[in-house]
């Protein structure tokens, strides 16, 4: 038996908390997930039925009948995991259908019948929930080096305070960062981003930050300006910052290749760009044409990226998004060049049905392709390691960078950052938004499940898209998605490229968005404690509601509503053109709407169902008997916020 888990960043963390058991198997990739000492027992003695099968790892445990099994954090379908194969690999894939398995994170942790599992394995993993048999959960590591976590019993709510334990505290945001944030792909330059601010101001509604997406680089080259975009870029940093504004820019995990770019040089010849296996960069074709992706999983790289990101908190910047980091290639050199050979081939033939779809398929599966990823090497300890068996790890690592950098700069709490991609680990270092999904209402509730189970594994800091990423959205959609990101640590709305324009003061009515948003800002010093709360604890700021209720059938059951902090229970209207929805209470419960300054209603509903009517201009939630939330005053920005209560709601 070993004292110590070897791969931890040293031996002088806290011992874990009672009731975790980790079996190891192999030797481990170090993933500094976990944050405790903790003896290894061998994987001969993991309590579950196990086998080792051609190079992976399998187990699998019986599923009984009405059991929920929760976790997996940002992942497709349910809150209730059952019923469906996913995969742990972090994907871009912009289409978050109910057929997909994996989105950009991998949260390997899973909860069920009162204890926890943790999988601390970097490479891909499949979780059939009762998929191929209802009655049985059978995981697929592809590997044989890792730790397992087992996380042992209590109510959900412990296993979970458990496991973070282990895990170490989430990462929290400065107070300007619950404010309210528009972005869009992209605005352009100075002048774009001025008139947001305008319209903003013009319609009265508040706002704190703006993203800049990639064209305010020069080439989509990180940590570059495009000087003709943006003259002055620091002293319109500094502008817009007196007027209460936080611009916030996408970095990418690609660097372009390019001579004469400084940071690609500099990556290149010092070696710190992921290799091919005769040891040449692995280079591919992201935004700015190829890349040199850095090797984010030496302390060494890591610490030179981090340090470029000074060129722009240099110039008064405090918020950023790391992108593109699963890592996302659209295609590979070596891919595309095949595929152009086949083409030339393929040139002047009648083409048949299995010709036509080979020539086609051979340019459609260019972007993330397996074969792409497994030609990448990484160095870890001095030794080439295989992208494929760390593939998780590469945005989570690239989180870390930037995190790590802003902690030793400025202290914690004072950077925003958030990624697309992650793993179990870069909790503690930044947030998360929920990727490329659509203008679809379905995406409502795909943001609502992913709350409490991204809050599991850490992720406290963290939202959808509001409004919708990809497609166009309606007023009404984007109003209904807003009155679920009121309470949304991450309040953003972000559009695509081509998409219909999506500020709030560009609909009739503007109005209506006002009194959403200065909902969120009359919650923010409640919302700020809440989230806060469960970072100390080690809690979840959304549960599901069987969490509260285990006892009650239907509250374990609902997918469309979830509780919020020890208070209240939410509640968003997911359905176009409906003047409300039905809503289940397990307890006696006083419904409140809230519109901008008002309370529009507020009554005591008995327990059991009920359909309740929410204007588009209302934001619903049901407070607990005996709770009270404060409200404040709303301001256009947070700077402005004068947090004392002015109201308290209650009964
Ligand atoms: C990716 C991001 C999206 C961004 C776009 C352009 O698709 O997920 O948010 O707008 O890249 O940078």
């Amino acid at each position: 038996m070993k004292t110590c888990k070897t791969n931890l960043i040293n031996d002088s963390f806290p011992p874990a908390p009672e009731g975790i058991t980790r079996y190891t198997s192999g030797q481990p990739i170090a993933t500094d997930a976990a944050v405790c000492c903790i003896a290894a027992e061998s994987i001969n003695d993991f309590p579950y039925e196990h086998c080792f099968e051609d190079g992976r790892f399998v187990f699998s445990f019986p599923l009984e009948k009405d059991e929920i099994v929760y976790g997996l954090g940002e992942a497709p379908r349910g809150i209730n995991k059952r019923g469906w194969l996913y995969r742990s690999f972090c994907s871009d894939d912009p289409f978050h259908t109910e057929d997909k398995q994996a989105l950009y994170a991998a949260h390997n942790f899973l909860l069920h019948k009162g204890s926890g599992i943790f999988i601390d394995f970097p490479g891909e993993i499949r979780w059939d929930i009762g998929y191929t048999h209802a009655d049985e959960a059978v995981i697929t590591l592809f590997g044989t080096d890792f730790d397992i976590f087992l996380i042992g019993g209590g109510t959900p709510s412990d296993v979970v305070r458990r496991f973070r334990a282990l895990i170490g505290p989430s990462y929290l945001p400065p107070f300007w960062a619950l404010g309210y944030i528009q972005s869009r792909w992209s605005y352009h330059n100075a002048e774009a981003v001025k008139s947001v601010i305008r319209g903003y101001d013009e319609a009265q509604i508040p706002l704190d930050g703006i993203c800049l997406d990639i064209d305010y680089m020069e080439h989509f080259k990180n940590f570059t300006i495009d000087r003709e975009a943006f003259p002055d870029f620091k002293d319109f940093v500094s502008e817009v910052k007196e007027q209460g504004i936080h611009l916030i820019p996408i970095i990418d995990a690609g660097v372009k290749k390019e001579e004469g770019y400084g940071i690609y040089e500099e990556g290149r010849d010092k070696g710190y760009f992921c290799k091919n296996e005769d040891g040449s960069d692995f280079e591919a074709g992201v935004w700015p044409g190829l890349v040199g992706f850095p090797d984010f999983l030496r302390p060494e790289v890591r610490e030179w990226f981090g340090e470029q990101y000074r060129f722009l908190t240099d110039a008064g910047i405090d918020g950023f998004w790391n992108d593109m980091n699963e890592p996302s290639i659209f295609y590979s050199k070596t891919g595309l060049e095949k595929a152009m050979e086949k083409a030339v081939r393929m040139r002047g033939r009648d083409l048949d049905l299995s010709r036509f779809f080979e020539l086609k398929d051979a340019f459609v599966n260019l972007g993330n392709n397996p074969e792409d990823y497994a030609d990448i090497f990484h160095e870890i300890g001095g030794r080439p390691v295989n992208h494929l068996k760390v593939h998780n790890l590469y945005g989570a690592s690239m989180t870390r960078a930037a995190g790590e950098f802003f902690e030793k700069e400025f202290g914690k709490e004072k950077i925003l950052l958030f990624s697309r991609a992650s793993c179990i680990g870069a909790h503690r270092f930044g947030g998360i938004w929920f990727g490329d999904n659509h203008s679809w209402w379905s995406h409502i509730l795909l943001c609502l499940k992913m709350l409490p189970s991204a809050n599991m594994c850490g992720f406290l800091f963290c939202g959808a898209d509001l409004g919708g990423f990809n497609g166009n959205t309606t007023p009404d959609l984007l109003l209904r998605f807003l009155a679920l990101g009121v309470f949304t640590p991450l309040m953003r709305n972000h559009s695509a490229l081509g998409t219909r324009d999506q500020e709030c003061y560009r609909f009739d009515n503007p109005s209506d968005f006002r009194d959403i948003i200065q909902v969120r800002y009359r919650l923010i010093p409640y919302l700020y404690r809440t989230l806060h709360r469960a970072a100390e604890e080690g809690g979840m700021m959304f549960r599901p509601l069987s969490f509260d209720y285990p006892s009650d059938p239907v509250a374990r059951e609902c997918e469309t509503q979830l509780m919020l902090g020890e208070e209240c229970m939410i509640a968003p209207v997911y359905e176009q053109n409906a003047s409300g929805r039905t809503v289940y209470l397990p307890e006696e419960m006083c419904f409140i709407k809230l519109s901008g300054e008002r309370i529009t209603e507020k009554r005591i509903l008995s327990p059991g169902l009920h359909y309740v009517r929410v204007a588009l201009n209302e934001v619903p939630l049901f407070l607990k008997k005996g709770k009270s939330i404060p409200l404040c005053r709303p301001a256009m920005r947070t700077a402005l916020l004068d947090t004392a209560t002015t109201e308290i709601l209650s009964w």
